[in-house]
């Protein structure tokens, strides 16, 4: 979300509470046993859990059916994700622009050791699709730098579109071609 938008969508909100506040005292007009400003004040007071949903569910949680059976690489896979969360969250509440870079930083050195750490596994247990598999890191790699360019030095992308693409990404990656080393990696001779 642009900060333009995230703007819009503050003013947006208070402009709804203002509203539900200006009506529950009209309401309160129509006496203490009318049901509109009690259900007004329900309306209020659900706002706060409606947006920590909205909000919730920018975030990515683990889910066992992402394991590989293999738990560095798990541990690593959770690792990726609450780093991406992070990322997020300091987006959100609009961070400083150093500290966001921080993570940045962080995270995309944590994929590339977790990348070098899985393609010698791959590597040991010759896995035959090693190749393929080591091309889509790269290419992977190859295009957050290119991301965190546009973010950096010409704003045209905003860090929850880096985000988004991070997220996305590995989500695929691990239920595709993470998975499909899995067997190879834990075959035992
Ligand atoms: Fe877990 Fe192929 O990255």
């Amino acid at each position: 979300m642009s900060t333009l938008t995230k703007g819009i969508s503050m003013f947006i909100v208070s402009v709804l509470i203002l509203g539900l506040l200006v009506m529950i005292v009209l309401g309160f007009m129509l006496g203490f046993g009318h049901p509109l400003p009690w259900v007004l004040i329900a309306v209020l007071v659900a706002i706060p859990f409606i947006h920590d949903k909205i909000v919730g569910r920018r975030f990515v949680q683990w889910d066992e059916s992402y394991s590989v059976g293999i738990d560095t690489i798990d541990a690593d896979h959770k690792k990726l994700l609450g780093m991406i969360n992070q990322l997020q969250t300091a987006a959100h509440y609009k961070t400083d622009k150093t500290m966001i870079e921080d993570i940045l930083n962080d995270l995309v050195d944590y994929t590339k050791y977790h990348f070098t750490r899985e393609e010698g596994m791959m590597q040991d247990a010759d896995y035959p699709d090693f190749d393929a598999h080591k091309k889509q890191h790269e290419e992977m790699i190859a295009q957050v730098g290119k991301f965190v360019d546009e973010y950096r030095v010409d704003g045209t992308k905003t860090i929850e579109e880096v985000a988004m693409y991070l997220k996305t990404w590995l989500i695929n990656h691990i239920n595709g071609s993470d998975q499909k080393y899995a067997p190879y990696l834990t075959k035992k001779d």
